[in-house]
């Protein structure tokens, strides 16, 4: 929701445009399932690649880096020059905390040099591969999306999240960034972040940034969670600036709907659904299951999307995702432009949901086809209160419906504490299935559609 450019914090290594010569990039595999009502899940042969933000990016010819605080001007005086000067490496995704194994994905927010045992924030993002060059592109209306996850080691103040954004399926691959997809180029999302290179250009004095539709899926740590739609008036990468970027008091100004309209249990009144402990609805201390249904008015994947539920799946058991109990609001318990209209009304905040289109415009991008994103972070900027704390803002007043977002204490979510005190931090995403809905889960019921909201 609030999150921050990754290139805020990764500036000194940044991304390019022609493949490195130095280190080979080797994709770790991950077997992720497509399902059909008819036939079940099938495994595919998927692999993960690291975002290019991480990457070391240097002259083509030798070892100086391309960009540190600003672009080099000797490599980068435009453009052109600067695309066929730096270059990008592939990466040992072990030194990155990421590894596969099976149909899992452990991320570690923290890496360990064995050189010095120094421990450092690396903070990975990674996206699904359907092969070496291409996104798997995944068409989401009238389909379910469901993995299992095990956030038992994700702390307070940090975020394992699961997303997608309406990025190029090959990384907006051109003659300027003939590294692609492989590489891990072309990223955008709702918060319009200041990217380094966009569809292959040096934003050479940080005038641009890369807005695209959003669908929040999964964020999350042991103690709360958020699954969030973000609309934007863009299809696929769109290169902001100014106003169009959203920035400051032009929040609700620019192309993107940059606080989205969540569901997130606790914020809803439901204290008791979702924590560590078998006394929770959902037990976050083992391993579960998270189902998210994109409906739309006709049924079809040509319909308008219409609803986004959410089930969970627990020692074989379906969970039914919380009801609001929040006065002055009806007892939804999905995403729709009325449930969205409602909470912004009651909780306050601009619509800027409705504003953009609503679940109409981010179902669009859901039926051209999104880029799954999976990275665990921590917030400088505002501690991951927006999902855990309460009150949030620390200051507002705790009777005010909606400012309590979870459990987690107004003093905490301070990096430098979480990396000294959790540096085990991780998450674990396994068994990502897509398909028809009800094919993706065992024991699974398809709502009927008089017993839906639109
Ligand atoms: C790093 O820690 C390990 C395990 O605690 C230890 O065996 C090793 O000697 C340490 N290495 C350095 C360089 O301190
Ligand atoms: C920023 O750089 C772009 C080229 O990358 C140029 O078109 C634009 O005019 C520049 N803007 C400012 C404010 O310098
Ligand atoms: C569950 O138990 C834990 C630990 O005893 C406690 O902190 C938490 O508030 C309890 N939650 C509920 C919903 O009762
Ligand atoms: C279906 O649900 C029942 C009752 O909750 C459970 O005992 C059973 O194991 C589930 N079946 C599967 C295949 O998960």
């Amino acid at each position: 929701m609030y999150r921050l450019g990754v290139a805020v914090f990764f500036a000194t290594t940044a991304f390019a445009q022609v493949p490195g010569p130095l280190t080979p990039e080797v994709h770790p595999p991950v077997t992720s399932y497509k399902c059909t009502t008819a036939g079940g899940c099938k495994p595919v042969s998927s692999s993960v690649v690291l975002d290019a933000n991480y990457r070391w990016l240097h002259n083509v010819d030798g070892y100086t880096n391309c960009v540190t605080t600003g672009f080099n001007e000797e490599f980068c005086p435009d453009i052109e020059t600067c695309a066929k000067t730096c270059s990008l490496e592939g990466v040992d995704y072990a030194s990155y905390g990421i590894r596969t194994d099976g149909d899992s994905l452990t991320l570690n927010i923290y890496k360990t040099d064995p050189a010095t045992n120094v421990t450092t924030l690396s903070s990975p993002r990674v996206y699904l591969l359907a092969d070496d060059e291409t996104y798997d592109h995944f068409k989401l209306l009238n389909q379910e999306f469901s993995f299992d996850v095990d956030v038992s080691k994700v702390p307070c103040g940090i975020n394992g999240a699961l997303y997608f954004s309406e990025m190029n399926d090959k990384g907006d691959k051109n003659e300027l960034n003939t590294a692609g997809a492989k590489y891990g180029t072309g990223y955008c999302d709702a918060q319009c972040p200041t990217q380094n290179f966009i569809k292959g250009e040096a934003n050479l004095n940080g005038t641009y940034g890369a807005c695209c539709n959003e669908m929040d899926i999964w964020e999350a740590n042991r103690a709360a969670t958020a699954y969030t739609p973000h609309p934007c008036n863009a299809n696929q990468v769109f290169a902001c600036q100014g106003t169009e970027c959203g920035g400051g008091d032009a929040r609700y100004e620019g192309v993107c709907d940059k606080d989205g309209c969540d569901i997130n249990p606790y914020r809803i009144g439901n204290k008791g659904y979702y924590g560590v402990g078998a006394n929770f609805t959902v037990d976050t201390s083992r391993k579960f299951t998270v189902v998210t249904q994109f409906y739309t008015d006709d049924d079809t994947s040509e319909g308008t999307l219409t609803e986004i539920r959410r089930l969970y799946v627990q020692d074989g058991k379906v969970v039914q995702n919380a009801k609001v109990k929040v006065a002055g609001m009806d007892d939804y318990d999905s995403i729709t432009d009325e449930f969205c209209a409602s909470e912004k009304e009651v909780m306050g905040g601009t619509n800027h949901f409705a504003q953009l289109g609503g679940l109409k415009q981010m179902g669009e991008a859901i039926g051209r086809g999104m880029v799954l994103a999976m990275s665990i972070w921590d917030d400088a900027g505002s501690y991951m209160g927006w999902l855990d704390q309460d009150p949030f803002p620390a200051d507002a007043d705790p009777s005010a419906p909606g400012v309590g977002r979870g459990p987690c204490p107004t003093t905490g979510g301070r990096p430098a504490e979480l990396i000294k005190n959790h540096p085990d931090s991780r998450v674990i995403f396994s068994n990502i299935r897509s398909g028809d809905i009800g094919s993706t889960y065992s024991n699974a019921t398809v709502v009927p559609r008089w017993a839906r909201r639109s």
